[in-house]
């Protein structure tokens, strides 16, 4: 038999309601502040991931799905979408539309990561990116849009964490003053991330392991660091934050899985979640990354959110979702004659707009009946024997239980009058 690989899973029918609620909302949230969506390739140049993500991440070193088509192309199932998009401003010159240029995309991304609750190999992503402004003021707005969707989804008890973790000019005097720190504590960090204490120290500050928590709180903070023109972005930020009545905690350990970030950075996590699968959205700046890519220097700032953990977290809450709308009418016949009226009435009716279930095989009438009560439809037209001898058919209130007879050419007039 068959399974879905490990660490996918199918979005069952059940579990679409959920799926169509996000989608409608990610949507309604993007109209209200003007972006437009984006798809690029579920694929891309491997090369590209690696340049924008970092050689020395997680995401690049351990998890990409990395594979040579049948040219030899290096080629890598996309493990985020921030990459793509600027790949695509990049490719079809978007710095020559006003700027910024806000687009959003809704995507599946593939990790080959360990899997357990709200961490999946193939999850699906919604993602903002708003590209061509460097000004604080629409870091704020990228944060307002983020914090105003999850609140429009109806999840509770959200926080906001932020961090600026610098430039090009003031991080590296973080960094080797990271180092410093984390080398007189080498000999009790986790192995990974002595490792990364060469490479990537600013990772450590990010590590889940009990043995080196306790020294990240103690570290040296990366806002004591930034150069002026860092310090003044994040003083300009948390100003208008403040003035969007968006409440907000500093959290010096905040840095994030990709190398591409400047300045801003942000999480949003809702209560009660355990820590590493908690974070529901999360995103920030990343001022150098188009200009890496070839394009003219660009600052730019994002946010994505992962569609599976809104789900478990709307189910969590209970947040009360649409029900998917159910068909309109069912129309049950007894014997051949009776089917083939059957058939032509749910063609007819189909056409003029209204959807009808019907089921084909021997059932009995009252299987039938049984079957179009649990489907929670509003009508249901009968037809037998006597119907198609009469031209009549016998329509049915499923709520009242109450029928009265009425002829099949006006059928469709009348459903159409009586069913939402
Ligand atoms: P990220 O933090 O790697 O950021 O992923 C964004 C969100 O995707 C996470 O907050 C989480 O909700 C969800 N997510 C990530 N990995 C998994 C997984 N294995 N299973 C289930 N959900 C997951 C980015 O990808 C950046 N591109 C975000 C961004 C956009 N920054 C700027 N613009």
């Amino acid at each position: 038999m068959y399974q879905a690989p490990r660490g996918t899973s199918d979005i069952l029918p059940g579990e679409q309601v959920y799926w169509g609620y996000i989608r409608q909302k990610a949507s309604a949230i993007c109209a209200l502040y003007g972006y437009q969506r984006i798809d690029t390739p579920t694929f891309e140049d491997a090369r590209l991931f690696e340049r924008s993500i970092g050689e020395e991440t997680d995401i690049v070193e351990k998890e990409m799905y990395t594979f040579e088509d049948r040219s030899g192309d290096r080629l890598t199932l996309r493990p985020e979408g921030t990459a793509s998009v600027c790949r695509a401003y990049v490719e079809h010159g978007m710095h020559t539309l006003p700027q910024p240029v806000r687009l959003y995309y809704d995507a599946a991304i593939f990790r080959y990561e360990r899997p357990q609750a709200g961490r999946y190999r193939q999850h699906h992503q919604f993602g903002v990116e708003a590209l061509g402004d460097g000004d604080p003021a629409l870091d704020a707005e990228v944060i307002e849009m983020a914090w105003q969707f999850y609140v429009n989804l109806g999840l509770r008890g959200l926080s906001l964490n932020l961090n600026s973790i610098g430039c090009n000019s003031c991080r590296p005097a973080y960094l080797d003053s990271l180092r410093d720190y984390y080398s007189q504590h080498r000999e009790s960090l986790c192995p990974d991330c002595k490792r990364r204490l060469s490479r990537n120290p600013l990772r450590i500050l990010d590590c889940k392991k009990p043995s080196c928590i306790p020294f990240s709180e103690r570290a040296p903070r990366s806002i004591d660091y930034l150069c002026r023109e860092c310090a003044e972005h994040f003083d300009r930020l948390e100003r208008y934050l403040v003035l969007l009545n968006l409440p907000y905690v500093v959290n010096h350990s905040l840095v994030r899985g990709l190398d591409y970030y400047t300045k801003t950075v942000f999480e949003i996590a809702p209560e009660g979640e355990i820590a590493a699968q908690a974070t529901i959205g999360a995103g920030g700046r990343y001022d150098d990354l188009i200009e890496q890519l070839g394009g003219k220097p660009t600052p730019a700032i994002g946010f994505a959110t992962g569609i599976e953990r809104l789900v478990r977290n709307l189910k969590k809450q209970k947040v009360a979702v649409p029900a998917n709308p159910s068909h309109a009418v069912f129309i049950a016949y007894l014997g051949q004659d009776a089917k083939d009226v059957a058939m032509k009435l749910a063609s007819h009716l189909r056409n003029s707009g209204l959807s009808v279930a019907l089921t084909f095989g021997d059932r009995s009438l009252k299987a039938q009946l049984k079957q179009a009560n649990s489907t929670g439809v509003q009508r249901a037209v009968i037809i037998g024997d006597d119907e198609v001898r009469s031209g009549a058919v016998m329509l049915r209130d499923m709520d009242k239980g109450e029928q009265e007879m009425i002829p099949l050419d006006k059928v469709a007039e009348v459903l159409s009058q009586v069913v939402a």
